[in-house]
């Protein structure tokens, strides 16, 4: 029998895995934008939904709201509290979900990347807007609108695209970013200034590193960010060289030392050098270098007077050798990124340290060499040199007074360690 509208048979129509669910997550999570959500939200403290104090504050707060509404504002409340190490007091007023605070860039690289934005289209009339293909809770949608570059934030995951829905409207920048749920690969960048696209490089089996796994492909990306006049593609650190297009910049960046993540500059956003390093330093301007077209490898030599560890984002971009020149510096093995230099010199890109001994590696030599200059703290770093590296300091023993640097590495085949201290 065909089935018809009032029918108490209706027409069955698969739904995606996990449908049902998202539509009660949605439903709770709108309710936390409804007054009395928002006064729930607000009476809760980051205290309040402490592991010793969650159950105790669910109860409490039950018997005054309904128990699906609680959920939600419990849940936001303890992700407001681990988002604050991405987003500082501004998570305070943000909404998350789990996945979505995971995967989202942390406000300092996202900032340093909407000021790039900025500076090349902010200028354009009618107002420039970014596609934004897969903006997840809109960690680079709202950097980018605050520095006043509009867009169109596109979000496959309908809780996400309300999340991030209700992050605009929590900055007051509706105005400025809009949202649209759907799929990436269906929308069309003409009009837009430039795509932007963060690909999710995680799934329910963990992290991918397969570019055309990343969520959305990262195939699909190019293909549409090739259609707008210019690009830019968040990708994984670990990129390999030979992946960036032809034409590219390819911009690694660091964060107090860390390496964060890379980006693929594009079309008309792209800068005239193929690779950079960028070090986002707290209270001061970023450092940036790029790559020197007529600079060969840097010289081979060996240890001098200062051992210097370039930062993790110019190993990543392949300029070691642009620092390594700017110290009048050498490598001692050809393979490892540690310079060596007779000069003592400021830069933000490499950290220096004072070479006191360098001896072949041997634990009863390393720990005499140590205990010789009365080392008690001690710091070890290794490069090119396997082991494990916490069974090694317990072997050493080190109970002396003075602080040490102890560097592994090799030279050729050669295990090394060189005894240094802060310079
Ligand atoms: C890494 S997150 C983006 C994070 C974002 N840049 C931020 O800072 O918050 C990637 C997002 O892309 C979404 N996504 C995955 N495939 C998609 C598709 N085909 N279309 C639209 N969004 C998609 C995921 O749901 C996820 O929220």
């Amino acid at each position: 029998m065909p089935l018809s509208r009032g029918s108490r048979n209706v027409r069955y129509t698969p739904r995606p895995p996990g449908h049902y669910r998202r539509r009660v997550d949605i439903a709770a999570f709108q309710g936390l934008l409804t007054p009395e959500g928002q006064a729930l939200l607000g009476e809760i403290g980051a205290a309040d939904v402490d592991e010793r104090t969650l159950l105790a504050t669910a109860s409490r707060l039950r018997a005054r709201h309904p128990a699906d509404l609680v959920g939600a504002a419990l849940t936001q409340a303890r992700l407001r509290v681990r988002g604050r190490a991405k987003f500082g007091a501004d998570a305070d007023r943000m909404y998350f979900t789990p996945q979505g605070l995971e995967q989202a860039t942390r406000a300092s690289v996202a900032r340093h990347r909407a000021r790039r934005f900025a500076d090349r289209l902010g200028g354009r009339s009618p107002r420039a807007t970014v596609l934004d293909l897969g903006c997840g809770i809109g960690g680079d949608l709202l950097a980018r609108a605050r520095a006043g570059v509009g867009g169109l934030g596109v979000e496959l995951d309908p809780l996400t695209a309300a999340v991030v829905r209700a992050n605009l409207s929590a900055f007051a920048l509706e105005d400025l970013a809009g949202v649209r749920q759907g799929d990436a690969a269906a929308q069309d960048p003409e009009g837009h200034a430039a795509v932007f696209a963060d690909p999710g490089r995680r799934t329910a089996r963990g992290r991918v590193f397969d570019p055309e796994a990343y969520l959305p492909p990262l195939g699909t990306v190019l293909a549409l960010a090739g259609r707008a006049p210019g690009a830019c593609v968040k990708v994984a650190p670990g990129i390999p060289h030979e992946a960036v297009p032809p034409g590219a910049e390819a911009e690694w960046i660091s964060d107090g030392g860390e390496v964060k993540e890379a980006a693929l500059w594009l079309g008309d956003l792209a800068g005239d050098t193929p690779r950079r390093a960028t070090l986002l330093r707290q209270d001061r301007e970023a450092a940036t270098l790029v790559a020197d077209p007529g600079l060969g490898p840097p010289p081979v030599a060996g240890w001098r007077r200062y051992l210097y560890e370039p930062d993790g984002a110019v190993v990543r971009a392949h300029l070691v050798a642009e620092v390594a020149a700017g110290l009048d510096g050498a490598l001692a093995d050809p393979r490892i990124a540690y310079i060596t230099s007779d000069l003592l010199r400021a830069t933000p890109f490499a950290r220096p340290y004072e070479v006191l001994d360098v001896l072949p590696f041997a634990v009863k030599r390393v720990r005499a060499a140590l205990r010789a200059q009365r080392t008690g703290n001690l710091t070890i770093k290794k490069r090119g040199f396997a082991g494990d590296v916490e069974r090694l300091r317990r072997d050493l023993r080190t109970d002396g007074t003075e602080e040490r640097v102890l560097v592994l590495t090799r030279v050729g085949d050669a295990p090394t360690a060189l005894i240094c201290r802060e310079a």
